[in-house]
């Protein structure tokens, strides 16, 4: 794949302090010669994590400020070419319990930006990252793009209208926007302070620890997951397509696994934990959505893109980097320590 264009580029990630965003700017940085500027709120209860700009931070430039308080984000979105879009909140539990705050974090914040880019850079290219928790419950497998949309939680429906918010500000004010509906990823750099950002950090930390890991429901529902690398490059070749543009793809991976599978080999890959199966709290049995799957066969044809981590290996290779690097994600708090880790940044609130 061939992202030397974004070389001598300026590019925007909102929510880059979290884990797919930190991610996407270790590669923009990686390819070297990128202008790159990150917004983060480092918002409760969320992947925001300073630490995961170790590396680069000499190569990014940090507003730590909430991207829905217009008089920031005005002044950011001028003079970006690409803006991807990844801030947001990701627990679907969260956003039963508060949904005034999922409807901000996942709504009302990215209207501001789109109007900030409507007002002052019109033209910009949008890559917006969606949830295939959108579709619900799913009536057929895998689910493609056309599955009807149902979702069974305030974060499926916020993250609904969003999409359509950008695709909306596409057709009628020329902005160039992508939508990605993301599968489960895991990874470098995501949070494992708490359970509520889905299953498989939680897993993984369960497993690192040598705890037993809980299945609800025996665990029989089937997954397909992405290596945050894999999301990586299909955020990065959404990017640059023109073909792309007032689209929706789905990411996928071709192996669908049972959640007992993935504990199982989560526990034979670091040689601890053990695994339980116990009855689904109600409030989980609530939104949870069954087996679900996606076919990826779309965005496959139009952009190329097909992962190329195997669930093991990118099982391993996340084991490795908490293996080394615990104590920078279980249990930090990283407001407090805010101003000693990132002299440089730029707090507006
Ligand atoms: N991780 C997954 O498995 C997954 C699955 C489907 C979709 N997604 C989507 O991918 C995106 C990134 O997810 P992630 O896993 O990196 O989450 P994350 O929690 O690690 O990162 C999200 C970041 O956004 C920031 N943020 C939230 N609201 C903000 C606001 N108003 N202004 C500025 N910053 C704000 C948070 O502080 C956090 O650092 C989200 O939009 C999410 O819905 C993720």
């Amino acid at each position: 794949m061939d992202f030397e264009k974004y070389k001598g580029r300026s590019v925007l990630i909102t929510g880059g302090l979290g884990f797919i965003g930190s991610n996407l700017a270790h590669r923009l940085a990686e390819i070297g010669d990128v202008d790159l500027t990150i917004i983060d709120s480092l918002a409760d209860m969320q992947g925001g994590n300073l630490r995961n700009l170790k590396g680069i931070e000499d190569r990014v430039k940090l507003t730590v400020a909430d991207m829905g308080d217009s008089w920031v984000i005005n002044h950011l979105v001028g003079g970006m070419d690409y803006i991807f879009n990844l801030a947001g909140s990701v627990s679907h539990i969260d956003s039963m319990k508060l949904p005034h705050n999922d409807l901000h974090y996942n709504c009302t914040a990215h209207l501001s930006l789109l109007e900030a880019c409507r007002m002052f850079n019109p033209h910009v290219k949008i890559v917006f990252t969606s949830t295939r928790q959108v579709y619900g419950k799913p009536a057929y497998l895998p689910v493609d793009e056309r599955h009807r949309i149902q979702p069974m939680d305030v974060n499926g429906i916020n993250k609904h209208a969003t999409e359509m918010y950008h695709l909306l500000y596409d057709r009628a004010y020329g902005l160039r926007t992508v939508v990605l509906r993301l599968t489960n990823t895991y990874g470098d750099r995501q949070q494992l302070n708490h359970n509520r950002q889905g299953f498989i950090s939680w897993f993984i930390r369960q497993a690192i620890n040598g705890e037993t890991i809980e299945l609800f429901g025996e665990g029989r529902q089937r997954r397909d997951l992405n290596y945050v690398d894999d999301v990586v490059d299909a955020l990065l070749l959404a990017g640059l397509s023109e073909e792309a543009e007032g689209e929706i793809f789905n990411l996928g991976h071709p192996q669908n696994v049972s959640l007992a599978e993935i504990a199982s080999t989560l526990i034979s890959l670091t040689g601890r934990g053990t695994m339980a199966g116990v009855p689904f709290p109600p409030e989980r049995q609530l939104t949870d959505i069954g087996n679900c799957y996606c076919s990826f066969a779309k965005i496959e044809r139009v952009l190329g893109w097909r992962p190329k981590t195997d669930l093991r290996e990118g099982l391993q290779r996340t084991i490795d980097f908490y293996e080394r690097n615990r104590e920078h994600y279980w249990n930090v708090d990283e407001k407090d320590s805010l101003s000693e880790s990132y002299p440089s940044f730029k707090q507006i609130a």
